[in-house]
């Protein structure tokens, strides 16, 4: 039975996420972004993403629109909803690095011990924390989407940093200061050209 003694073989193991990142000349990883809304991940992710493509490198990118809209479109802001989309993105993100793409991961991801779960799942290395470091009022004033004035009126609740929390990471691997000394916004593509450095200087673009 050629059939069933074919199918024995194919499932005779996988392809080795080596094997795979051998294929692509590069090693998977993921670049987890944490931050508050409006503090800039998006758009830093997008423009690394950019950078990253332009060196040849593959990539793919989860972000709200992807995810939220899509596989996680079921889940809302309360914390069991915020643990139950933060478990899936990280293990959909280890699929990814597994294939050997550099995944970057966008979303607010406020609690610490989901991102620690998320970061579990990867090899020692494998998973870049990376905090969009802006304080809260310089995202208030901000406010692109107009969701702080909301919350401040009440019209929203549990946004974090007003009425959910938002717990700054500890120890990440990256901590992009969005802002310089003298109170001067850094620009998108210099925030992604420090990421850039720290993936070349750290061995991830060999
Ligand atoms: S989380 O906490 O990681 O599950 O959040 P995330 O999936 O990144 O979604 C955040 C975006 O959803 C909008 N939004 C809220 N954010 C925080 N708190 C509450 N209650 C809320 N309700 C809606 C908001 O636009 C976030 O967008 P970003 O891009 O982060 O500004």
């Amino acid at each position: 039975d050629v059939g069933s003694s074919s199918n024995i073989r194919f499932h005779d193991g996988m392809v080795s996420t080596e094997a795979k990142e051998a294929l692509l000349g590069q090693r998977g990883c993921v670049l987890w972004f944490t931050g508050l809304s409006g503090s800039g991940k998006s758009t830093v992710a997008c423009t690394l993403e950019h950078a990253l493509h332009g060196l040849g490198r593959a990539t793919t990118l989860l972000d709200g629109d992807n995810v939220r809209h899509g596989l996680n479109k079921n889940l809302g802001f309360s914390p069991a909803d915020r643990e139950e989309n933060i478990r899936r993105i990280g293990e959909v993100s280890k699929l990814f690095a597994d294939a050997g793409l550099i995944t970057l991961v966008s979303f607010i991801s406020p609690y610490r011990v989901d991102r620690e779960r998320a970061r579990s799942l990867l090899p020692a290395g494998k998973f870049i924390e990376v905090f969009m470091k802006v304080p809260i009022e310089i995202c208030e004033q901000r406010d692109p989407k107009g969701l702080y004035k909301k919350a401040r009126a009440g019209q929203i609740k549990g946004f974090t940093g007003i009425d959910d929390p938002y717990e700054e990471p500890e120890s990440a691997e990256c901590v992009l200061e969005c802002y310089d000394p003298s109170g001067k916004q850094r620009s998108a593509q210099d925030l992604a050209k420090q990421l850039l450095d720290f993936l070349g200087g750290n061995g991830y673009l060999e």
